[in-house]
């Protein structure tokens, strides 16, 4: 009985362990399909560097002219406020350059775990 409930909880976590790696790398597809015409990881484009977004602050990029309504935000980057922020930039921050919305669910859940990921942020309660 104690055994097998220990299996259990040894299949459980390798399960989930393998599927927060797959939605990783699904996050990597998804960020260089939607993201990568105007984002890149380590320069600005139209939009700002992304690399170590999670975890900061929002509009803290001290190369990248953002707009006034992001520079004044004070937006935490986490996983919250970046669904937030994919579903509608504009709802979140009303005078925002990002014209650019992803209204999909499990991608926008995708790209924040990659996006998690290059901040060396793993732990489910975040950074
Ligand atoms: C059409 C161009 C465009 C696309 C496509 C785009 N963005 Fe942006 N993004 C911007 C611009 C421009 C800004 C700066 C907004 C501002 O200053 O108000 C921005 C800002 C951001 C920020 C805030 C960064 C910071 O330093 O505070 C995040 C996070 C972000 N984008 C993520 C993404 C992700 C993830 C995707 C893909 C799903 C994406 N963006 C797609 C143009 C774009």
């Amino acid at each position: 009985m104690k055994r097998s409930l220990i299996l259990t909880a040894f299949i459980a976590a390798t399960l989930s362990l393998h599927s927060k790696a797959e939605e990783t790398s699904l996050g990597q597809k998804v960020f260089e399909r939607r993201c990568s015409g105007c984002h890149s990881l380590d320069r600005d484009k139209e939009g700002p560097r992304l690399r170590g977004v999670y975890g900061r602050r929002s509009g803290a990029t001290p190369t990248f002219l953002y707009s006034e309504g992001l520079r004044k935000a004070q937006i935490s980057w986490d996983e919250a406020s970046l669904d937030r922020w994919l579903t509608d930039p504009e709802k979140l921050v009303p005078d925002t350059d990002m014209g650019f919305r992803l209204t999909n669910p499990d991608e926008r859940k995708q790209i924040i775990a990659y996006l998690k990921q290059l901040s060396n942020c793993r732990s489910t309660a975040g950074c």
